[in-house]
């Protein structure tokens, strides 16, 4: 398994990810928001990483710039995830995530929020409920949902001290992503 950036020539692979994880159905939602947050100056800095196994892309990340409101930090917002059917299950989402934050972490990210499965993401260090340390989602989360709005802290001093709404990029500022 090797982790690394991105580049600009493997889009079409990254694009064809999305559409065999995600499904006829919601694969061409998730693609357009990929195709989005890429040309999207509002997203920026963003972190694009790709996970490779045998020289074969297998799995995508992509960390995105997000605000607090009223707040000066810097923070990201990781979606999409996605790994192939056929190696899912096989450690390369959390590698990438894992691999992901160290990155962020270096380039001096404090905060970084997810909307996903609760207990995958707890594993990795994001704490459910965000809302419940201060930080609002953009749009409301339902209340049976509200573990899947996570936040994890790369740089202690601002979970317990600061609150705020989060807003994210222009492209993914949009209701659709939010409800489930
Ligand atoms: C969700 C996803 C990114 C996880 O990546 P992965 O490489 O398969 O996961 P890992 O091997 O790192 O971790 C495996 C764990 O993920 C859990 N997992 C996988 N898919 C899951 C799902 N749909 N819901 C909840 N947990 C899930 C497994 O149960 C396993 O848990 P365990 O460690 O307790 O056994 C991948 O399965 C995927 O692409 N799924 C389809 C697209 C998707 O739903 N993306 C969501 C993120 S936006």
């Amino acid at each position: 398994m090797l982790i690394r950036k991105s580049k600009k020539l493997e889009y079409n692979d990254i694009e064809k990810l999305y559409m065999l994880a995600f499904g006829e159905k919601e694969g061409p939602i998730i693609l357009e928001l990929v195709h989005n947050l890429f040309k999207d100056n509002s997203a920026i800095p963003f972190l694009s990483l790709v996970a490779l196994e045998d020289e074969k892309i297998v799995g995508h990340i992509l960390f995105t710039k997000a605000l607090i409101e009223n707040i000066e930090a810097n923070v990201q917002i990781l979606a999409p995830l996605a790994v192939l059917p056929e190696y899912q299950n096989k450690g390369f989402g959390s590698e990438l995530i894992r691999q992901g934050l160290d990155s962020l972490r270096e380039q001096g990210v404090s905060l970084v929020f997810v909307l996903g499965y609760p207990k995958y993401y707890s594993k990795l260090g994001f704490m459910k409920d965000a809302k419940k340390y201060g930080f609002e989602a953009p749009y409301t989360i339902d209340e049976k949902n509200k573990d899947a709005w996570t936040v994890q802290e790369l740089a202690p001093g601002i979970i317990g001290k600061e609150k705020g709404k989060i807003k994210c990029s222009d492209s993914l500022q949009k209701e659709e992503y939010w409800k489930e």
